[in-house]
């Protein structure tokens, strides 16, 4: 267990409405000041798909220390149909989406400021229907190495890669036979692992 120093901070939660994010908002906005933010959801407006939006959020927001995105649209693929189009169109709604955040986000964030994306396992595992959703998280990961150099000592980026989650086990049990469900609360303890350490650079892998 990583020991960590939990100060009062303000964080940018996007994607505050979904499965993940009513999670960590309610896990996190007792201590903290949690700021939300969703396509049609939360406090603050962003299409992560486009940077303009991303930009228009972060102008329009009171300056967070933290950025959590918990946001990703985009479907399970067939892969005799797959289309480049397609890919493009998934990867818009979870890695450049999230790549934008860091990219513009870096200009927004004070110093010290930290960045966790969201990422999972088919990055590592493979499973049928979700070729877009593995190349999507691996990319995820290897920015996350490459923006953790860049941005040190200024800001920290990490990714937490859950496995499927416990609350969507119900959803997506079937789908995915033999795949485990992941607890919340371990999922929940990451992203605080991701705030309230020093760790940076790092892919926290919930898998099992
Ligand atoms: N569920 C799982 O078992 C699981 C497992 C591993 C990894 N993950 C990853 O965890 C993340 C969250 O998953 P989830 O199941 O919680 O998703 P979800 O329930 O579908 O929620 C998605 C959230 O993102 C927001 N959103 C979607 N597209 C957006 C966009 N273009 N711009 C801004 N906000 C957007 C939605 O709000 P609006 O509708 O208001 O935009 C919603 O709050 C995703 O990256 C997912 O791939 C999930």
């Amino acid at each position: 267990m990583v020991a960590y120093v939990c100060i009062t901070m303000k964080i940018l939660l996007i994607g505050a409405s979904g499965t993940l994010g009513k999670r960590l908002n309610a896990a996190l906005s007792p201590d903290h000041e949690v700021i939300t933010a969703g396509r049609s959801s939360g406090d603050y407006h962003v299409d992560i798909r486009s940077e303009d939006s991303i930009r228009n959020m972060f102008g329009q927001c009171p300056q967070p220390e933290a950025l959590i995105c918990a946001a990703a649209s985009g479907d399970m693929d067939n892969f005799a149909t797959l289309t480049q189009d397609a890919l493009l169109d998934n990867m818009r709604g979870k890695l450049l989406g999230q790549i934008s955040l860091v990219l513009v986000g870096q200009h927004f964030l004070p110093p010290g400021g930290s960045f966790t994306l969201t990422s999972g396992v088919f990055a590592d595992e493979p499973h049928i229907g979700v070729t877009g959703g593995g190349v999507i998280s691996g990319a995820l990961h290897s920015f996350v190495y490459a923006a953790a150099l860049e941005l040190s000592p200024r800001m920290r980026v990490n990714a937490v890669s859950p496995g499927m989650l416990q609350d969507s086990a119900p959803q997506y049990g079937a789908l995915f036979p033999g795949l485990p469900a992941i607890s919340m609360d371990a999922v929940v303890h990451a992203y605080r692992q991701t705030l309230f350490t020093d760790i940076n650079g790092q892919v926290l892998r919930l898998y099992r």
